[in-house]
């Protein structure tokens, strides 16, 4: 049983820590959209994805899942910190980072014991380095962490049974054993596990 806190509770992000607590793991799901928190809180999915909200009630009932917008309280015990904001297009195109980088700032600020920070949000090449770095600029000196991007492949309406079921698991980290780690968390899956790099090697 690992601890676990998913950072925004969308599509993915819901898909990801119900189905971590199913996996008999302690989640913690952070969400600063107050109608959002309190409709989860209640038991009930503000997405309609087949099967999710029964197994959001089963692990709410068991203790393992929970929904707060309290970073000092989701990140207290937490091991592992998956990052699943979203990432709209912006008006030239690209991805609009700002829900990550709000992510990275309030991970950064609250971060109070060693944790792998997982980078499920679809970004591009660089949000590694930059998720690193606001991390950094915002907790202590002595706060120990690691960065590893997991790039999210379900698709909306077979969001369950992509995550019981994908056809890989595709993890990219500067810190090999971060990312070995980060593997041993989708073992219950028996997935083939692809470990790269996210950047050059340094
Ligand atoms: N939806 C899909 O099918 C799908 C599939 C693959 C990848 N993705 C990618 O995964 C990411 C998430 O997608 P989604 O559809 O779940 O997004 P979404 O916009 O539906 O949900 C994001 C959630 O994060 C919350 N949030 C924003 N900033 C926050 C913060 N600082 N702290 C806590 N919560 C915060 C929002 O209130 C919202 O509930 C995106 O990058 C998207 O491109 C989505």
């Amino acid at each position: 049983m690992r601890n676990i806190c998913v950072v925004g509770t969308g599509y993915v992000g819901l898909t990801t820590g119900v189905c971590f607590s199913d996996l008999g793991n302690n989640v913690t799901c952070v969400e600063i959209n107050p109608e959002k928190l309190e409709l989860l809180r209640s038991g009930k999915a503000p997405i309609y994805e087949p099967g999710l909200e029964e197994l959001q009630e089963r692990n709410m009932r068991s203790g393992r899942l929970r929904f707060t917008d309290d970073y000092t309280l989701a990140l207290a015990e937490a091991d592992f910190i998956f990052i699943t904001v979203g990432t709209p297009m912006g008006d030239d195109g690209a991805a609009d980072l700002s829900q990550v980088k709000s992510a990275a700032r309030s991970i950064g600020k609250h971060l109070k014991r060693r944790a792998i920070i997982i980078d499920k949000s679809t970004v591009p090449v660089g949000t590694g380095d930059m998720v690193t770095s606001i991390i950094s600029e915002h907790a202590g000196p002595d706060t120990s962490f690691a960065v590893v991007s997991n790039p999210e492949f379900l698709r909306e309406g077979s969001a369950l049974s992509d995550f019981f079921k994908p056809d890989r698991i595709v993890l990219g980290a500067m810190d090999h054993a971060a990312a070995e780690e980060v593997s041993s968390l989708h073992e219950p899956l028996n997935a083939p596990v692809i470990i790269t790099t996210y950047a050059p090697p340094r």
